[in-house]
């Protein structure tokens, strides 16, 4: 049976706090968000190089609450070359899984995690291999569900048939995607997690910011711009892209070119209005009802304010008119 994900989750990727004051904001989002039944959160042992982990544990032994936590363990691979080091196992063998887990188990103080996965396809591109091991995690129950992230719709096809072997399915993907980045649903993710009845977990959900419009009229930050920019030239192999590379190498991403956003933040604002509702609501309401494949977002929140607003845009549907012209003024803004 399929893991069943709730409406909404939150991204903890940046939950690394500089001050006892910023601890304590997470602190009061953490506890926020499970007042109003959001109890789903999503890390990795990379963030923070584990510290968001430590927190997190930290968090929930203070609270004493039950929560669902996603991680995520990390293989060398091209897209992340620095893979924590391993201490029992070399570095880039599947087994290394089960040390990244005893670790994050012991980090969150959690004796299993209701989803595990792997950041990134492996270096070595054994998937068959690492799913092997997780089924085995799963056997053990110290995982309830597993996942991929940035993989392709073929490598995903993969780690399903190698999970289907040992009678487990796949139950999550995790890619970039948002109404911004569209291309899960051309480059064949969306295809496949339909075809398996697979969970797509949008990262990113509110292309960082982006789709919030708190950049409207004004510069991105430069950290934004780098990130996009990198995604823009395509390092990653995401698209099957149409824009000649020399071309991209010489241009701005379109989601940092706010002149170019305008018309398609007009269409969401007038859209938002309509429902009483934000820019950043609708947003990721685009997602959450998506019509094509089942969506979990965890949108990165950040405090209180954000995570009331983040709740806000579920438990309601856009209708297919205002699909239609967010449709049309994204294409009108490519
Ligand atoms: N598997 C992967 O490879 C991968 C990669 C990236 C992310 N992720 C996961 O996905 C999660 C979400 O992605 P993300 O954090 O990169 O991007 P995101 O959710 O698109 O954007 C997060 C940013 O949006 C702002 N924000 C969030 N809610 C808001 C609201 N209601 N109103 C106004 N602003 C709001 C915050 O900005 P401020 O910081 O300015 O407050 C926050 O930092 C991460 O936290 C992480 O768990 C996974």
């Amino acid at each position: 049976m399929s893991y069943r994900f709730p409406e909404l989750g939150v991204g903890t990727m940046l939950w690394t706090p500089k001050s006892d004051e910023e601890k304590e904001n997470y602190f009061k989002t953490y506890k926020w968000c499970l007042d109003h039944g959001v109890d789903f959160f999503d890390t990795a042992e990379v963030y923070g190089n584990g510290s968001v982990e430590t927190l997190l544990g930290e968090f929930k032994k203070l609270d004493g609450r039950t929560v669902k936590i996603s991680s995520k363990f990390a293989p060398p691979s091209s897209m992340n070359p620095v893979a924590p080091k391993r201490k029992t196992v070399k570095t880039d063998s599947p087994e290394a899984i089960h040390e990244a887990l005893d670790r994050t188990l012991d980090r969150l103080g959690m004796e299993s995690l209701d989803l595990y996965l792997m950041h990134t396809p492996p270096k070595n591109g054994n998937i068959a291999a690492y799913m092997e091991v997780m089924a085995k995690e799963l056997e053990s129950g110290r995982i309830k569900a597993v996942g991929v992230c940035n993989h392709s719709g073929k490598q995903i096809a993969e780690a399903t048939e190698a999970l289907h072997k040992y009678g487990y399915s796949l139950d999550a993907a995790m890619v970039g995607y948002n109404l911004l980045r569209r291309y899960p649903e051309t480059n064949g993710v969306i295809d496949i997690c339909r075809k398996y009845n697979i969970t797509l977990i949008p990262y990113a959900p509110l292309a960082e910011g982006t789709l919030t419009g708190k950049y409207r009229g004004k510069k991105v930050p430069l950290s934004y711009f780098v990130t996009s920019y990198f995604g823009h030239l395509n390092m990653t192999k995401e698209r099957d892209d149409e824009i000649p590379f020399i071309k991209r190498l010489f241009s701005k991403p379109r989601e940092c070119d706010v002149k170019r956003m305008e018309p398609l933040m007009l269409v969401l604002e007038d859209i938002a209005k309509k429902h009483g509702k934000s820019i950043a609501q609708v947003s990721l309401n685009w997602l959450y009802t998506n019509p094509k494949v089942n969506v979990f977002p965890i949108p990165g929140t950040r405090n209180i304010k954000q995570a009331e607003s983040n709740l806000g845009a579920v438990s309601w549907t856009l209708t297919d008119d205002d699909r239609k012209r967010i449709d049309e003024a994204e294409r009108s803004c490519r």
